[in-house]
């Protein structure tokens, strides 16, 4: 199959030349290639072509982006999609002035959330879940992470792997699922926190890792969640297993989360929201991608992740939407590019980077995707704009009007 994407006002190749990520200055450099058209054979990029030059040649199929720019599919590395219920109850607390911490110690929180997914079947929490996909598809989504973590049981925490592997099965995007099993700690286990550890450990782990149920393992290194010292407990056991490590960090409390990560050589840290600067000096030049979800500060109403800082001091730095039901009830990435703008400082080049190369780096798929370059996967965000400056500019307004996936069209916009 060799396909051609004709004409577009621009490319946004946000091209690394070969290095698969960028940190703090080449996050602004995104290369815009004006009067060219893109070639593609079978799903993957082959090479970009002179507008002059197309008529000469023939293709299987030509996708026309008369007065469009075309990015990177964008990557959505950090959801959690996969949830039954909702809170909106505790939407009106927290409003009222109760915090999100204050709702968990009362245990509301994520166990609200794990009572629901727990009270629901697999073909359940599958539908549920669908839409969703559709709605991150129609976004010009071409990869999404998924975090179980609503189950906190063995049968449960499998039940929600199971179905994030089956939304990969029927969706034409890539989804990644994460295990977040140290999300919390069930209410059964509430006063036996090493026996959650063992069951964990010992009876989970094993059995996703021998099954291919997850890619990541991640834990929520908080005071109201996993020590630093649990963490590494669970991660020690994951490594042995083959996975990669992601962890929730520096959310409300610093409590060596982010140490914890990096000397287990965690892919991503996520959150930050309390990082200072030791902090961030230990993730300048780190190879782990800092990864900020701004919705949640937006959501909860509290201080945002020191992104400008990050990315002054050299840290590969990536967004996404955290889209849950309790702390960023967002699925809308286009939002959070903006907030990341408006609230973190961010310029509209380094949102680029950050939710497309950097996103593909926090979920160690950067050598396949993230940027236009031939030899790299076809996936394509096809914009209706003439200048890329929208996609933040227009605040949660979703301007793709085509995903494009290994080189197939897989929606449009009516
Ligand atoms: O990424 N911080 C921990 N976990 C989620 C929130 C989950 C929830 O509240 O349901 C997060 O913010
Ligand atoms: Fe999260």
């Amino acid at each position: 199959m060799r396909n051609l994407f004709a004409y577009p006002s621009q490319v946004i190749t946000v091209n690394t030349n070969g290095k698969n990520y960028k940190r703090g200055t080449e996050m602004s450099y995104i290369e815009a290639l004006t009067d060219v058209s893109i070639i593609t054979e079978d799903g993957i990029v082959k090479e970009f072509i002179k507008n002059s030059e197309v008529n000469s040649q023939k293709f299987d199929e030509v996708i026309d982006c008369t007065n469009k720019i075309i990015l990177p599919g964008l990557v959505e590395c950090h959801t959690h999609t996969v949830f039954a219920g909702n809170r909106s109850n505790e939407f009106r607390q927290k409003i009222s002035g109760t915090s999100y911490e204050e709702i968990a110690k009362q245990g509301g929180g994520i166990n609200a959330t794990v009572q629901a997914v727990r009270n629901s079947s697999f073909e359940e929490l599958l539908q549920i879940s669908k839409p969703r996909i559709d709605y991150f598809i129609a976004q010009g989504i071409t990869t999404l992470e998924i975090k179980s973590g609503y189950g906190l049981s063995y049968y449960d925490e499998i039940k929600l792997l199971q179905v994030i592997k089956r939304l990969n099965e029927i969706y034409p995007i890539d989804i990644i699922p994460t295990f977040l099993g140290a999300h919390t700690f069930p209410p059964e286990y509430k006063n036996d926190h090493s026996e959650y550890i063992s069951v964990v450990i010992n009876e989970i782990i094993p059995y996703i890792a021998q099954n291919n149920l997850a890619v990541f393992c991640d834990a929520f290194c908080e005071e109201t969640a996993f020590s630093a010292k649990e963490v590494e407990k669970i991660f020690d056991e994951a490594k042995k297993h083959g996975l990669k490590l992601k962890l929730h960090t520096d959310q409300f409390n610093r409590i060596g989360g982010v140490e914890t990560a990096l000397k287990m050589n965690a892919v991503s840290v996520d959150h930050l929201e309390v990082a200072d600067i030791n902090i961030v000096e230990r993730l300048s030049n780190s190879e782990t991608t800092a990864v900020l979800l701004p919705g949640v500060s937006f959501f909860l109403n509290y201080g945002y992740a020191p992104a400008r800082d990050l990315i002054d001091n050299n840290a590969v730095v990536a967004l996404a939407t955290d889209y849950n039901p309790g702390s960023s009830n967002i699925a809308d990435l286009n939002l959070i590019m903006s907030l990341a703008a408006i609230k973190m400082k961010m310029k509209v080049e380094e949102t680029i980077s950050a939710v497309t190369i950097n996103a593909a780096n926090a979920l160690s798929l950067s050598d396949k995707i993230g940027s236009i370059e031939p030899g790299k996967n076809a996936d394509f965000s096809v914009f209706d704009t003439s200048d890329y400056s929208d996609l933040v500019y227009n605040v949660a307004k979703n301007l793709n009007v085509m995903t494009i996936k290994n080189g197939k069209l897989i929606f449009r916009r009516n």
